[in-house]
């Protein structure tokens, strides 16, 4: 399209140099800065205006650069992330944003900073309200806005001055993220920020139904047909295995069908060619028939008697179904001086929406690829890639980028086979990112859910039992839902001890995108459910809702409902007590405020538990670090856990400095490279901190003690590393006299830590984690009871995060789940066909978020390093229930079918009379 007008010449200020650029007049500012100029920092997370990831400022006023056409560039200023900073040195903006933990992934951050600074230009010292008027079109998917909104207020005065960890101090102080000045500067470098020179572009031929025949045509004739196409890919060209998926025993999915589709959106064929000729090609030519067929879009219709098979081999679309069953909760539930309640649930689609689309580039080199792209899982991309491929997975090296958020999708392949096929066909470089509605319409999602279940209590407010019966609508493809389908049944029950239980759960395939991993694997799901039950049980036997989770909650020695007893560790009393300030503080309030109100704005409060196992269930999960010392002084630490934001580089060389003995200044990292770093997992099941975490501190133990032998010094020797002599004690060595192994190093470490697990039997009994993490929110909201409308005032957030390795980042974690537990509360639901766009599908802005106070509980693990607990998944979890018991305690009603929009308050409000 912007390729049939002629070309103009435009004389512009860029960062306030001079520029003169022959280019088309409606090519997007964003193609201008990033494709034309190098100017990367500023990034693409929607093209349609919706995300504000591409925010400059042209003439001085925030606009988004992808609605910015060329032509309107001439004599303009335009200023971008890479003119705030002085030679590298941050601006006061961007060294808040650095100190305060603003940025995450960073991904957003170049957006925020331009916002910011406009507004900071205007009004040195903002107030809260200014700062989220000014943010408010500029979409965080990580962070919860919390921390971004106080770097902007606290820009224009003294920062706090960064903390400096000595030897032996790093766990437990807010240090900066390791990683954090590049994110702040522009300069980090995501999936489409570094492709070579000379890269192809691809582009991917979809399915335009939900469930359809597929036919190809002469696709050679057709490439012929349009000059500079250099390869049209089909499942044809596959050398390899026209498959892949997470779990390689359920590896269900076509690079490319060959005959038929089974979701909307689904490959059949790739475009290969230079990047003017495939993005200007129309593809409606394309040589493909489709003929739709009748789809099965729920696991209603999927499960019906005759129902086509969306996979032939698994009897009844059912992918997996899952169990954990103890004692007899049907005998428990029908005793006299029992309580019941019960209730049906159902949950959308939630899709992941990081502003980053999938995008990387790959090249091929000699009888190897080499593949770039945001990532969470690089060595199970490493091995999917090269089956693929017909390679061993030796033959291909996985470099993961900066990932612009992640939540469990980028844990799936995506871009990484397309990648891989056209530069190995054409012997070129190849890049790709996906289009915001190819990401949303293709990736995986959060598992809807229809749940029902029934809960009883004796009458002084003991818990008897519990059934639950959860059908997950997977989609068309494995993906994790076996993974979902096993924890769910582990968690349904809560942090509470159930004499008796029954969870039954099944994943059902049907003609939907993939269902996947999405921070929690189900669990928050099941957590709607058990969570508002409970608030209605606390009622029917009497009791104040924190009081009953108390009076339940699960303590040290007591059995789980797999009948697991952990004699240490289990915090979640002391989060629920944590919480107690707050809690009757926020419930005395919404009374007086409910006594004095009209009747029409009404306050409420709720609560909510959680827990989450940490780490995979039931199955090996072992990580590997490795440390080491060079010739040249360098204390190099080889880091293959990919940080999605969440801050695992940081909190992983905190641990590994404190067990070494030597302080995090001293460390060079190097990031996730599968020809380079051992395998350190995926990033998941909040397991880095905890399992990668631990192989960090033995590998830093283990090279202390190497360290201490060689040097023959006292066990409680101090380290100090200066140039190339390491001394301990009194004792000291040179390190460039050593002779170095095949990574340079001169001594060094290698250690692996698996987290012990036990499997389930056929009742779902066992071990299946090594430690749990605890947490509860109480949430206070506001609801208009005319209008539905509900607004989240507050959220206190407690968690046992066993010790917290860097509280700041920790905080970050806390405020930007809760933001995804109230997105997934409130207003967030994917609908296949329909909201695969930021504008259709709503994620919390600035200004949906409350006020976050975040209480870190520690109560240490024994098998964690220095006690610590997973965080990542486990904040999402209690939100959404709190914030629906809030709604409930506010109105008397009980939303049960998510989101809770307006119209579906209103409605329930209005149906109550
Ligand atoms: S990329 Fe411009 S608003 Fe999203
Ligand atoms: S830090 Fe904002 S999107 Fe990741």
């Amino acid at each position: 399209m912007t390729f049939d007008s002629p070309a103009v010449t435009i004389a512009f200020t860029i960062n306030g140099t001079p520029a003169r650029l022959v280019t088309q007049p409606l090519r997007r500012l964003t193609q201008v800065l990033r494709e034309d100029m190098g100017l990367r920092g500023t990034k693409v997370g929607c093209d349609a205006g919706d995300c504000g990831a591409c925010t400059v400022l042209l003439d001085g006023e925030p606009v988004c650069a992808c609605m910015v056409h060329a032509g309107r560039l001439d004599g303009a200023t335009v200023e971008t992330v890479e003119g705030l900073a002085r030679d590298g040195v941050p601006d006061a903006l961007q060294s808040a944003f650095l100190r305060l933990g603003a940025a995450q992934c960073g991904i957003c951050t170049p957006g925020m900073l331009m916002s910011a600074t406009a507004l900071l230009r205007r009004t040195a010292r903002p107030t809260e309200a200014e700062v989220k008027d000014a943010l408010g079109g500029v979409l965080c998917r990580c962070t919860g806005y919390s921390k971004i909104i106080q770097a902007v207020m606290a820009a224009g005065g003294a920062l706090p001055e960064a903390a400096r960890a000595e030897a032996g101090r790093a766990v437990g102080a807010r240090l900066d993220r390791v990683d954090g000045l590049p994110k702040v500067l522009g300069s980090d470098l995501f999936g489409d920020d570094f492709p070579p020179l000379d890269a192809l572009t691809v582009r991917v031929v979809r399915s335009p139904y939900h469930h359809c025949a597929v036919k190809l045509g002469d696709v050679e004739s057709w490439r012929r047909a349009h000059r500079g196409v250099e390869a049209v890919l089909t499942a044809d060209y596959i050398p390899g295995r026209n498959c892949f998926g997470v779990i390689p025993p359920l590896a269900d999915q076509p690079v490319f069908a060959r005959t038929r589709c089974r979701f909307k959106g689904e490959a059949v064929a790739a475009v290969v060619g230079p990047a003017a000729v495939v993005d200007a090609l129309d593809l409606s030519d394309f040589p493909v028939t489709w003929t739709e067929k009748p789809a099965l879009l729920t696991p209603e219709d999927a499960l019906a008697e005759g129902a086509e098979a969306v996979h032939p081999e698994r009897p009844g679309n059912v992918l997996v179904r899952g169990l954990v069953r103890r004692g007899e909760p049907e005998t428990a539930l029908a005793a006299d001086d029992v309580v019941t309640v019960s209730g049906t649930y159902s949950t959308g689609f939630i899709e992941h929406a990081y502003i980053e689309p999938e995008a990387g580039w790959a090249r091929r080199v000699g009888d190897r690829l080499e593949i770039a792209a945001c990532t969470q899982a690089p060595y199970m991309d490493r091995d999917d890639t090269a089956a693929i491929m017909g390679l061993a997975p030796e033959a291909v090296r996985i470099l993961p980028t900066s990932v612009g958020g992640g939540f469990g999708s980028k844990l799936d392949l995506s871009v990484q086979p397309f990648l891989a096929l056209a530069a190995w066909v054409t012997g070129k470089p190849a890049r790709m990112a996906y289009t915001r509605p190819e990401s949303m319409a293709t990736t995986t999602k959060r598992h809807p859910a229809r749940i029902t279940a029934t809960v009883g209590a004796t009458r002084d407010g003991r818990l008897a039992a519990m059934t639950f019966q959860g059908t997950f609508n997977t989609g068309a493809y494995a993906s994790w839902g076996p993974t979902v389908a096993n924890r769910v049944p582990v968690h349904a029950s809560g942090p509470y001890l159930h004499p008796a239980y029954e969870c039954r759960s099944v994943a059902v395939h049907t003609h939907c995108a993939p269902a996947g991993a999405f921070r929690g694997f189900g669990v928050p799901q099941s957590a709607v459910a058990q969570e508002t039950l409970f608030d209605e049980l606390a009622d029917a036997v009497g009791l104040d809702p924190l009081e009953f989770r108390l009076r339940n909650a699960l303590t040290n020695g007591q059995p789980t409902v797999t009948g697991q007893v952990f004699q240490q560790g289990v915090g979640i009393r002391a989060c629920f007590e944590a919480l107690r300030p707050a809690w009757e503080k926020a419930r005395a309030q919404a009374e007086a405020f409910n006594a004095a109100s009209d009747g029409r704005i009404r306050r409420g409060v709720g609560v909510a538990g959680m827990w989450y196992g940490c780490g995979n269930t039931s199955l090996p999960n072992p990580s590997t670090i490795r440390v080491g010392l060079k010739a040249d002084g360098r204390l190099v630490l080889h880091q293959g856990a990919v940080d999605i934001g969440q801050g695992s580089n940081t909190v992983i060389t905190q641990i590994c400095a404190d067990a070494l003995g030597l302080p995090v200044e001293r460390f060079t990292l190097v990031g996730a490279d599968t020809d380079l770093t051992p395998d350190a997992g995926k990033t998941s099941a909040s397991r880095q901190t905890f399992v990668t975490g631990k192989a960090a501190f033995l590998a830093g133990r283990a090279l202390r003690t190497a360290i201490l032998q060689r040097l023959n010094a006292r066990d409680d020797s101090p380290l100090v590393l200066d140039g190339t002599c390491l001394r301990a004690g009194d004792r000291e060595l040179d390190l460039s006299t050593l002779e170095a192994d095949a990574n340079g190093f001169v001594l060094k470490a290698e250690e692996t830590f698996d987290p012990p697990t036990a499997p389930l039997d056929e009742n779902g009994q066992g071990e299946p984690y090594a430690a749990f993490g605890w947490g509860a929110h109480v949430a206070e909201v506001e609801v208009d009871t005319e209008l539905g409308r509900v607004f989240v005032r507050k959220l206190t957030c407690a968690h046992d995060v066993g010790r917290a390795i860097n509280p700041t980042l920790i905080e970050g974690q806390v405020e930007g789940g809760s933001a995804q537990g109230l997105g997934l509360a409130l207003m967030e639901e994917f609908i296949p066909g329909r909201t695969e766009n930021l504008h259709d599908y709503l994620i919390p802005t600035v200004g949906d978020m409350p006020e976050i106070e975040t209480i870190l509980v520690e109560d240490p693990d024994a098998h964690g390093p220095y006690g610590a607990k997973g965080i990542g998944e486990q904040v999402l979890i209690p939100t959404a229930p709190a914030i629906l018991n809030a709604i409930r305690h506010a109105t008397g009603v009980l939303i049960r079918d998510l989101p809770a929009t307006p119209d579906r308050v209103r409605a329930a409000i209005k149906g109550r009379g």
